[in-house]
This record gives structure tokens, C-alpha cells and sequence, in this order.
């Protein structure tokens, strides 16, 4: 089957799709219990997503136990911090801890030379994963936005409130803008090298979009995705980009005007066919199941699943979830999943 046959990236450049075509945010992962199997011959994190021979398998596991649509490229958006030399670890139970960015001195320490080189693996897992999907599935490459990475990098740690970096983009406006830069030069390129190594679209994850005070959003956002997506599309102008700015609620609409993304990732919060009024016909609508329902499973699963698929009928819809696949999912609620979206 050619690129443009694949269902995930015919919904992606214009057309709907009788049947949605599928994938999940987080579908490989510690809910799989080959996930787990596999983890187990690492070191670490950060070893685990450089390591092209494990990162393959693990991309490859949920395709191969439920047919998605599309592959997500097993990596991490914190590996670009890492890669810029930032301390990242993976603390079991705790999340990621980082040594938090705090100044213009904490910032000059980091460099963007050595990420291309650092990464490097990652390209290498896109080409493997491209070598061994079956026809008819697409391979996501993926990144974190600038503002979400920066939470990390600032915070040290995810899931607050992130108060430094707010105070920051507020009162060293200076600072916040050349961290941004930072990340979007570095961003882009990744993006980018992952494009040649063969991905086929690329998503950029702004999970803590939400936590941007509101008339920054354009400086924290909107302008920063903007300029990545550009320069995504001057190198190759047919290669989708979808956009997942979680819980930006009322920016919404403006953020896929102005970042020029082709589709919106809609989180579990807002309802997916007024986001995609919201949107227009122009932009395609990928969402947005409540992770903690497919963690329940059972006839309110089935009868929301239904419920969307119908409420999205003719449109460019591809069904996911508002975030990801919490890791104590039981697999057969995913597979379900997959059978009631496909009709079943
Ligand atoms: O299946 C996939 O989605 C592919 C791989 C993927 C991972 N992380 C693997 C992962 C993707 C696309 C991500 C993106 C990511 N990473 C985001 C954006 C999406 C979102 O979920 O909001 C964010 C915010 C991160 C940062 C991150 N990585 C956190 C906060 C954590 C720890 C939280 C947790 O669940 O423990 C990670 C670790 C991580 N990334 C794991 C996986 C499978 C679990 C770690 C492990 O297996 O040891």
C-alpha cells in the first residue's frame, strides 16, 4: 500500500474516513505486559528510549496485539532536555527529576550543539519501526512542545502547579522568551531529522498547555508551535503535524489557526464535535475517550465509544484518547476498543 492508501494519513490530509481510523496516546506502555517484560533489559529510562533495538519492540507491541492505525514512536519528550544537558531521571513511582532551570546562568550551561548527535538512536528506531510495520499502518514521530518541556526543565518535576515558570514567563520575560528559542530550534530539528528517517506524521504534545495564564498564550504557545510547524513544512511541506495543546478549553480554535497544525488533539475535558465546529472543516479532530472510562471499561465504555464515533460521522475524525493509557488499564478494555470503533 502506498503512504497516501494508509486511512490514519488520508483522514489527516483531507478526507473522512467511514470508519475512524485508531490509535491511543500512551498505547505502549506498563498497562502491556510485554511492555513490562521488556523494561526489565534496561538500565534506565533514558537508556531504554536510546536503545533502537528495545524502543522498536516497544512501538511495535500494542500494533501487533490490536492492528492500530497508526505507531507512536517510542521515545520521551524530556529525552531533548537530556540531550541539551540537563540531568533527567526517571525516578520508579515518582515521575521525571530534573535539576531545575532557574536563571540565565542555568540556561547558558545548556547547549543544542550535541542534540542531533545525542538522538541520533531515535532516528535509527523510526527507520526499524518503518522497515516492520505492516502496509497499512503509519508511524507517528513525536515532540513536546516548548512550553511543556519547559515546565520540566523549570520545575524539576511534572503535575504542579508549576508557579516558577509562570512567575518567570511574567517577570523575566527576557529569559522565558530565550529558553522558548531554545527549544524551538532544538525541537525543530529533531522533528525534522525524524521526518527524514521516515515519519510519517509528527505530533507535538502540549499537555500543560492549560496552565498558561492567558495572555501569554500566544508567547508560551501559539508562537513557539507556530515556528516549528513552519519550519517542519519548509523541508516537507505534505508531512501532517498534529497539534495536542491539552486543556486549552477557549484558545482552542485560535491555536489551530495560528500554529497552521492539521489537526487538533482534543482532550477528554471538551467535546469532540464542538471541537470540531471549533475548528472548521479545514482542520482534522483526533479524541478524545476519558482515559479513566477505558480504565472502567464495561457498558458505559461501549456506549461512549458508540456515542463519538456517531457523533463524528463524516467528518476528519480519528478516535483516541483526551490523554493517555493509564498503566493500570486492563489490555482487554483497549481491545474492546478497538472492535466497537470498527464497529463491532
Ligand atoms: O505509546 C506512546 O505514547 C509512546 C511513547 C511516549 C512516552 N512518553 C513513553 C513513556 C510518549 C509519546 C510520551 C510523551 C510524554 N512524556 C508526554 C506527553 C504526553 C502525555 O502523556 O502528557 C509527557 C508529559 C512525558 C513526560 C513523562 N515521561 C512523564 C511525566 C513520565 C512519567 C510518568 C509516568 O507515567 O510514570 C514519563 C515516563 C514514560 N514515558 C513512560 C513511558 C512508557 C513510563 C516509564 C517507564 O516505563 O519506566
Amino acid at each position: 500500500m502506498d503512504a497516501t492508501g494508509k486511512p490514519f494519513l488520508k483522514v489527516l490530509r483531507g478526507a473522512p474516513a467511514a470508519v475512524p481510523p485508531l490509535w491511543l496516546m500512551r498505547q505502549a506502555g506498563r498497562y502491556l505486559p510485554e511492555y513490562r517484560a521488556l523494561r526489565t533489559q534496561a538500565r534506565d529510562f533514558i537508556d531504554f528510549c536510546l536503545r533502537p533495538e528495545l524502543a522498536v519492540e516497544a512501538t511495535l507491541q500494542p500494533i501487533r496485539r490490536y492492528g492500530m492505525d497508526a505507531a507512536i514512536l517510542f521515545a520521551d519528550i524530556l529525552l531533548i532536555p537530556h540531550a541539551m544537558g540537563q540531568s533527567v531521571r526517571f525516578v520508579e513511582g515518582d515521575g521525571p527529576q530534573l535539576v531545575p532551570l532557574r536563571s540565565a546562568e542555568d540556561l547558558a550551561r545548556l547547549s543544542t550543539d550535541a542534540v542531533p548527535e545525542l538522538l541520533a538512536p531515535v532516528c535509527d528506531t523510526v527507520r526499524g519501526v518503518r522497515a516492520a510495520l505492516p502496509p497499512e499502518a503509519a508511524l507517528i514521530g513525536f515532540a513536546g512542545a516548548p512550553w511543556t518541556v519547559a515546565t520540566y526543565m523549570v520545575e524539576g518535576k511534572g503535575g504542579t502547579e508549576q508557579g516558577n515558570i509562570r512567575r518567570m514567563a511574567w517577570s523575566n520575560p527576557a529569559l522565558f522568551a530565550a529558553l522558548m528559542d531554545r527549544l524551538v530550534e532544538a525541537t525543530a530539528a529533531y522533528l525534522i531529522a525524524q521526518a527524514e528517517a521516515g515519519a510519517e506524521a509528527l505530533q507535538i504534545f502540549d499537555t500543560w498547555a492549560g496552565n498558561v495564564p492567558g495572555p501569554l498564550f500566544d508567547a508560551a504557545v501559539t508562537g513557539p508551535t507556530a515556528r516549528i510547524v513552519r519550519a517542519v513544512k519548509a523541508k516537507f511541506p505534505a508531512l501532517p503535524v498534529i497539534g495536542f495543546p491539552r486543556a486549552a478549553g477557549v484558545h482552542l480554535a485560535r491555536y489551530a489557526k495560528a500554529t497552521g497544525v492539521d489537526a487538533v488533539g482534543v482532550d477528554h475535558m471538551n467535546d469532540i464535535r464542538g471541537a470540531s465546529d471549533a475548528v472548521g472543516p479545514s482542520v482534522a479532530v483526533q479524541g478524545n475517550l476519558d482515559p479513566m472510562l477505558l480504565l472502567e471499561g464495561g457498558p458505559a465504555m461501549d456506549a461512549e465509544v458508540r456515542r463519538q464515533v456517531a457523533a463524528m460521522q463524516g467528518r476528519r475524525y480519528i478516535f483516541n484518547l483526551g490523554h493517555g493509557v493509564t498503566p493500570p488499564t486492563p489490555p482487554d478494555h483497549v481491545a474492546r476498543v478497538v472492535e466497537l470503533v470498527r464497529g463491532g
